[in-house]
């Protein structure tokens, strides 16, 4: 790895693959078949959106799937169907996207933005816990970046407070905690088939669950308050036309067989931008800092208990201070465009003026000042070419 490169040629001239990815033969196929029946809605008797909620279902270890239009959506019907609605307060982590909180309040409730773990960025149980008024019912998880968050803790704590669990899975389809799936870990866990995740349709969303109460519930939501198997014209209680069209179902249902595969592949590739990350030394000016073996740049952990982390992003934390706009220009002029990642959910004033409630949370205001991210598309590249994510850092920290 050359250091001391000023300027001159890009890192990199070649694109990053593209993503979503080229339709596959098994995609085609399944979408031609729907065209071809005519069913093209989920309404109308074809298979592909039971199929696929039920296929999503069993690999997150529980019975039942609710396929949605996205999963801003599938988190709002996750929370109306477990109860939570106005007057009711739930936890979410302050470095996430925005949907996880505007999806609480879209349920009329209130987000409580609670500090994130400092070194993996994840929903930190202490910040959670003192989060905790009477009107607390539930809490939300999110598996950022395709890493689980710590469920075992989190878990022990909604049970001594009577909460519900929602686990965000939007990022994390096909990793594992402690050896169990997510989606499956809480009382609902809820994918995002949006254009950037690991399985795409475009838009989509699907909510997995254990209970048929909470199935049905969640169900009726999504279907304008009808009861499953009831009356098309009886409404029992109130819901939304929130589904998903067969067509992206047809889409989705063959990613099943080729998703392992992919997390493998961007395993791989995070495996190596990590080893070249420890080969780059301090910039000049931060000896001391070398002399106690810390790396300019190195990767955020996973929170204990990962054993499968589908690598949605690979989020970087910088040891030394730097220009965040001059970094992300002259990295994307180096070929390596990366991204400069979420700011706290409790700077926002769109939030906090439509009532969420700010925690104090210093993690994930550092998080936001000292954090980038490789996104998904470019941990789908050879990992022969992780080194040129080190190379251009490299480069632009020392220019
Ligand atoms: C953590 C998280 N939660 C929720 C969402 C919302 O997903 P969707 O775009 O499908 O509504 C996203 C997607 O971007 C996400 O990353």
């Amino acid at each position: 790895m050359t250091l001391a490169l000023h300027g001159g040629a890009p890192v990199r001239t070649a694109p990053w693959p593209a993503w979503p990815p080229p339709l596959d033969e098994a995609q085609r196929e399944l979408v031609t078949t729907v065209l071809d029946s005519g069913q093209w809605g989920a309404t109308q008797g074809g298979s592909m959106c039971a199929d696929l909620a039920a296929a999503l279902a069993r690999r997150s270890g529980v019975e039942h799937g609710v396929t949605v239009g996205n999963a801003t959506l599938g988190l709002f019907a996750a929370l109306r169907g477990l109860g939570v609605g106005p007057g009711d307060e739930v936890i979410v982590p302050a470095y996430t996207f925005v949907a996880s909180a505007t999806a609480v309040l879209l349920a009329g409730a209130t987000p409580v933005i609670a500090d994130v773990d400092p070194a993996d960025l994840h929903l930190s149980v202490p910040a959670a816990q003192a989060a905790l008024t009477p009107r607390t019912v539930a809490i939300m998880p999110v598996h950022l970046a395709g890493s689980p968050a710590d469920m075992d803790p989190l878990n022990a704590l909604a049970a001594r407070h009577g909460l519900a669990v929602i686990e965000d899975a939007a990022q994390a389809h096909g990793a594992a905690y402690r050896g169990r799936p997510v989606g499956g870990l809480g009382d609902a866990g809820v994918y995002s088939f949006q254009a950037s995740k690991a399985m795409t349709a475009g838009e989509g969303g699907l909510v997995v669950c254990r209970e048929e109460a909470v199935h049905d519930a969640v169900w009726s939501v999504c279907n304008l308050g009808r009861q499953r198997g009831g009356a098309w014209y009886g409404h029992p209680s109130v819901g939304w036309n929130l589904r998903l069209t067969e067509i992206q179902a047809a889409l989705l249902l063959p990613w099943l067989d080729r998703l392992d595969q992919e997390i493998d592949r961007r395993n791989a590739f995070c495996a190596a931008v990590e080893r070249e990350l420890a080969a780059i030394p301090m910039p000049a000016g931060h000896d001391g800092e070398g002399a106690s073996g810390q790396r300019p740049v190195t990767v955020v952990p996973q929170p204990p208990g990962t054993t499968r982390d589908s690598r949605h992003l690979l989020m970087l934390r910088l040891h030394v201070p730097f220009d965040r706009s001059f970094l992300l220009a002259a990295l994307a002029a180096e070929g390596v465009p990366l991204d400069g990642g979420y700011p706290p959910l409790g700077t926002m004033a769109a939030l906090t003026g439509a009532g969420a409630r700010p925690e104090s949370c210093p993690a994930a205001v550092a998080a936001a000042r000292e954090v980038i991210w490789v996104r998904q598309s470019m941990l789908m590249d050879d990992p022969g070419n992780a080194a040129q994510i080190a190379e251009a850092l490299a480069k632009v920290l020392t220019s």
